[in-house]
Formats: C-alpha cells, structure tokens, sequence
C-alpha cells in the first residue's frame, strides 16, 4: 500500500494520541513567533497551541483527507496541503519554531528522515527551535518479534508493518541524535506513549536549536555546509 494512501484512508478515524509537552515548547517560544507544523495531521497540536495565545501557525500535511478534517475541525487554523513531502514550500530561515511530531515514524527510511530533518534546518530562521517527538524501540515480546520478522524485508531493525498497511518506525536513541547533529540540544527526555491503536510505546521528545546569534556555540555539523 502507497504510505499516502494509508494515511488517507485513516484520516476520519484515527486519533493522534502521542502527547505535545505544552510547557516545554511555551518556557521556549514566544507567543508572536512564527510556528510550522509540519506533518500536522488534523492540526490537533496547532490547536492546543492556539488555545494558548499562538496565532501565527502554519500547519503541512501530504495527506488531502487529514488536512480537510483538520480543516472542518479547526476553521481558524491554516492548515495547508504539501504536494511534495520531500521539501517544504517555506522560504529558507523565515520561521521560528518547527514542529515534527510523530511524522519520522511514518517516513521509515534514514535518508528521507536526514532530508526531512535538513529541510527543517533550512526553514529555521537561526537560533530558531525544533520540538520533534516519536517513538523509540521497545523490548517487550511483542515488538521484538515484528522488529525481526520485517528487519530483513525493510533493512532496519525497528521498521515494521501493520495487518492495516502502515509502514511505521520505533527508532534507535542515537539514530534520533546523529538526525539532529546540526542542531544544539537543548532538552531531551525518554517518555511512554499511547499510541493510535491503543497500545503504549517508549517515545522521546527534544528541543533543539539551529545555531545562530546568541546560541553561543557552533553545531557539529552544517547539512549546507
Ligand atoms: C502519526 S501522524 C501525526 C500527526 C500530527 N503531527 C500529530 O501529532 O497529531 C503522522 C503524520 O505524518 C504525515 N506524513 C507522512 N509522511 C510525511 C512526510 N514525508 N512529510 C511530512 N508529513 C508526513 C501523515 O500524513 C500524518 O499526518
């Protein structure tokens, strides 16, 4: 099954359940700051973000149907559909703060995370902040055994499918820091999730900065060089 279509096909059905650390993102980001969410579903997130006084939020999803409940859900929110999932229509350092929550799940292979991650990077204006949150690999029975039954088919231990269609991830903890090895971090923290079928996964969320004036230090590595 096409990933898209997938998502598609559970855009009236699923709830997004994985939860968006409010008062880690509010002690970062003032409320005048500009705000892109990108894989933002329905906008569930960019609605408790209006609810606190945000409002210049921007919100990117690839899938038509999540982006039109979001849009009856949510009529005041700018919740915009992405042609092309592998680069974001938004100028080059022109927001503040980027949200990326629960989408390197869905986009399973290293190298289109590193694009989707870098053009994150691109858009931040600098000193500007990333808040990603997703799953992390789990030890229990159940998910060891469908991490080895698809290693081989999708050439990663952590990728596997659902009877459903879906293609989904659960992430190795330095995969999650070489991803965001541009950046400076700033916080990170290991949680336990409910996921959208009802189960719980370990997960993480971080804050990251891109480096610029007042961020006081270079990062390790520039994707533009
Ligand atoms: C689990 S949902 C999370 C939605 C939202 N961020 C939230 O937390 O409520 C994953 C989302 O990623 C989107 N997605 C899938 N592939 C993507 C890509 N390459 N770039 C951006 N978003 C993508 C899906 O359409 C879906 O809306």
């Amino acid at each position: 099954m096409n990933q898209l279509d997938y998502w598609n096909s559970i855009a009236t059905t699923k709830a997004f359940t994985a939860d968006f650390k409010l008062e880690i993102f509010r002690a970062r980001v003032p409320k005048d700051a500009q705000v892109l969410d990108v894989g933002c579903g329905y906008g569930r997130i960019m609605a408790k973000l209006w609810a606190e006084g945000y409002r210049h939020l921007t919100g990117l999803d690839p899938a038509h149907n999540l982006i039109r409940r979001g849009q009856s859900l949510f009529p005041h929110l700018r919740l915009l559909h992405q042609n092309n999932p592998d680069v974001l229509d938004v100028p080059g350092s022109s927001v503040d703060a980027v949200l990326l929550c629960g989408v390197l799940t869905c986009v399973v292979q290293d190298d289109a995370q590193q694009r989707l991650v870098n053009e994150i990077y691109r858009v931040l204006k600098p000193g500007g902040n990333v808040y990603c949150s997703d799953f992390l690999l789990n030890d229990d029975e159940r998910n060891l055994e469908r991490y080895q039954r698809f290693a081989a088919r999708h050439g990663t231990f952590g990728v596997f499918e659902l009877p459903e269609g879906a293609l989904l991830r659960h992430h190795a903890e330095p995969h999650i820091h070489r991803l965001f090895a541009a950046f400076l971090p700033d916080c990170y923290e290991t949680v336990v999730f409910p996921t959208m079928n009802g189960h719980t996964s370990r997960g993480f969320y971080l804050m990251a900065f891109k480096p610029g004036p007042g961020t006081g230090a270079k990062a390790k590595t520039d994707p533009a060089g």
